[in-house]
């Protein structure tokens, strides 16, 4: 039901139960898409995420010149070919490529498009042209790439391409993948090593994927490399389930009394599963099994019950990005366990789709629980037992993944909530309600 964009989550009507399998990894669908839109060759991609982000990022490599045959498969993902622009490079797009909502696109983009004698101006919507570009802007200026306006830190920005980039060696000032991609992506074409090392270790999608295409790249703990040039081949890609939609799951079975969950085919890539680790250390029952890999991502079963002993911890800084986009949900288990939970360093936080930071926050506090930030930290202090007044509304602020942390409130809790605008799930997890409606053991 939906009325002036606020949408009612009713309270499930029984435990979580049973088995399922989450749409596709959004970190893996882009790369799958920008890396074979640079191949020479037709890559076969399955178990795509079908979702506005991905889309942003077929229709840019589609206006730069490359081929996406793609079509729907029976659960719901995209699956088909993808012939690139290979070595002879993109072509000149007719107008600004629009990113949409999604900074994965516009900030990856900047990377493909550098190497090459073309200018290519990169927009999205309302909230990705507050977002900081610099962190991409600037490595890829030390290379030898152009931006225009010159020293302008935000979305619109055009990129000026060259096609004699120099290496760098470059220490990032944050953990960022998105920041480490583009860089390893113009340094697929620049003459010797490229390296990027961060201070501590982000998703290594790229690191993984990279040598299936026939690149030359290395991945370490906290650094990845790549030795140009290189024309990237095409290959086949198989995309697993995404752990950051599989969390939201997870948690509602922790919280929901009853409740006993797996997931099957997720990505259980170590980068990606920290919040695992998290809901571990506070005592929620969660198991991982890996079953198989695809390329050299792991995947496998997350298995979750109902956990009525939840204690708060604290998770330092350094395991802060392995579970980034998962602490605002995180943060509402926080709010249902016993004693303080801090998050050490999630300044990050700030530059997401929104502010999360102030987003959980202010949530918190509209829910009754103590929540706080100390400079990059976030203290929440736990109430078992916590019960929602009826009435509540939340904001989703258009940001996907809040607007399913705050549904988690009304679906595990004893009265509905309001979400505003929460038709932001389409960015990453479209079938979010038909997910637990499946689950749901009446
Ligand atoms: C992503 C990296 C992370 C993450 C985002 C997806 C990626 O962002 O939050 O949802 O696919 O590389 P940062 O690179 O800004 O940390």
């Amino acid at each position: 039901m939906s009325e002036n964009d606020i949408t009612i989550i009713e309270p499930l009507r029984g435990p979580l139960d049973g088995s399922c399998r989450v749409p596709g990894d959004k970190s893996i669908s882009h790369r799958a898409i920008l890396f074979s839109a640079m191949a020479e060759g037709t890559t076969r991609v399955s178990g795509v995420l079908d979702s506005n982000d991905v889309r942003s990022s077929i229709q840019a490599v589609r206006q730069l010149g490359a081929e996406v045959n793609l079509t729907k498969a029976i659960d719901g993902s995209l699956e088909g070919g993808i012939t690139g622009w290979g070595a002879k490079g993109p072509s000149q797009p007719d107008g600004p490529i629009d990113c949409g909502n999604s900074g994965t696109t516009a900030r990856l983009l900047m990377g493909v498009v550098a190497p090459w004698d073309i200018r290519v101006t990169i927009t999205g919507d309302e909230s990705l042209v507050t977002r900081p570009m610099r962190r991409i802007t600037a490595p890829l200026m030390k290379m030898g790439v152009n931006f225009e306006p010159a020293g302008r830190e935000t979305l619109p920005l055009t990129v000026v391409g060259d096609r004699n980039l120099h290496p760098i060696d470059y220490d990032a000032p944050m953990s960022s993948a998105q920041l480490k991609t583009a860089v390893i992506l113009a340094g697929l074409y620049a003459k010797g090593t490229t390296t990027v090392t961060e201070p501590s270790p982000s998703r290594n999608h790229t690191e993984l994927m990279l040598p299936e295409y026939g690149a030359d790249t290395t991945a370490g703990y906290r650094t990845a490399s790549v030795n140009g040039p290189c024309q990237l081949k095409a290959c086949e890609v198989s995309v697993p389930g995404d752990p950051s939609s599989a969390s939201f799951l997870v948690c509602a079975a922790v919280l929901k009394r009853g409740s006993n969950i797996q997931i099957e085919n997720v990505s259980l890539n170590p980068a990606r599963t920290g919040f695992v680790r998290t809901l571990e250390r506070m005592g929620a029952n969660i198991d991982t099994r890996i079953t198989g890999y695809a390329g050299k991502e792991a995947y496998g079963i997350i298995s979750a019950a109902y956990s009525p002993n939840l204690a708060g911890c604290e998770i330092p800084a350094q395991h802060i990005a392995s579970e980034i986009d998962e602490i605002p949900v995180l943060a509402m288990v926080a709010a249902h366990a016993r004693g303080i939970t801090v998050f050490r360093g999630v300044g990050e936080l700030k530059v997401k789709e929104s502010n999360r930071l102030a987003a959980v926050v202010d949530v918190l506090g509209q829910i009754g629980v103590d929540a706080w930030d100390e400079g990059d930290d976030l203290f929440i202090q736990g109430q078992p037992g916590l019960r929602l007044e009826p009435g509540l509304v939340f904001d989703s602020r258009k940001d996907h993944r809040l607007a399913m942390t705050w549904s988690i409130l009304g679906l595990c809790g004893s009265v509905p909530v309001g979400i505003r605008d929460f038709d932001a799930v389409k960015v990453s997890f479209p079938t979010f309600r038909a997910q637990f409606e499946e689950l749901v053991k009446e």
